[in-house]
């Protein structure tokens, strides 16, 4: 007996982790190979629909939007750390799964069409440096598996991330 669903998202997530290196590896430079991240990401996951990176700016007290692929741009493109899902996760160092943003009382809501969301830090040297934001318009969009990949896609933009 088979399982497609439980079968087929982990060859998804696993293809689509060798397109983003490849897209990483061969990127002019990093402000280029994090755009073309965020582009694999949107494009190979129809549950993607919006996908962002915040980067920790220099004084450490908020999130700063970097490229970002989506039907609409965010009026939160600077988030203080604490605030909103995205900064929990900044504060936390935690991934944050919100199956539903309308029951979470910390949601910053940024588009109406949003049901749930997936926040994964991006670590270096043990210190929250960014974050990778993807916005969904189903409910419960996102399980262990988008939790993994994004966490080992999160591992890949740390160097990448900008420097003073
Ligand atoms: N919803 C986020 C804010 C960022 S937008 O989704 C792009 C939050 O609650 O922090």
């Amino acid at each position: 007996m088979s399982h497609p669903v439980v079968e087929e998202r982990p060859v998804a997530h696993g293809d689509a982790m060798n397109v983003v290196r490849q897209a990483i590896a061969e990127a002019p430079g990093p402000e280029a190979a994090v755009q073309r991240a965020v582009e694999e990401l949107h494009e190979r996951f129809p549950h993607y629909d919006w996908v962002g990176i915040y980067w920790v700016d220099a004084n450490r007290t908020d999130l700063v939007l970097g490229p970002w692929i989506g039907p609409e741009a965010t009026e939160h493109t600077r988030i203080p750390i604490g605030t909103g899902i995205c900064g929990a996760a900044a504060a936390s160092g935690q991934t944050q799964l919100v199956d539903d943003v309308n029951a979470d009382p910390r949601y910053l809501a940024c588009f109406a069409s949003t049901r749930s969301e997936i926040v994964v830090p991006i670590l270096a040297e043990g210190l929250v440096v960014g974050e990778i934001d993807i916005d969904a318009t189903d409910p419960a969009a996102f399980d262990e598996t988008d939790r993994i990949f994004l966490e080992e896609i999160a591992a890949l933009l740390a160097p990448l991330r900008p420097r003073p």
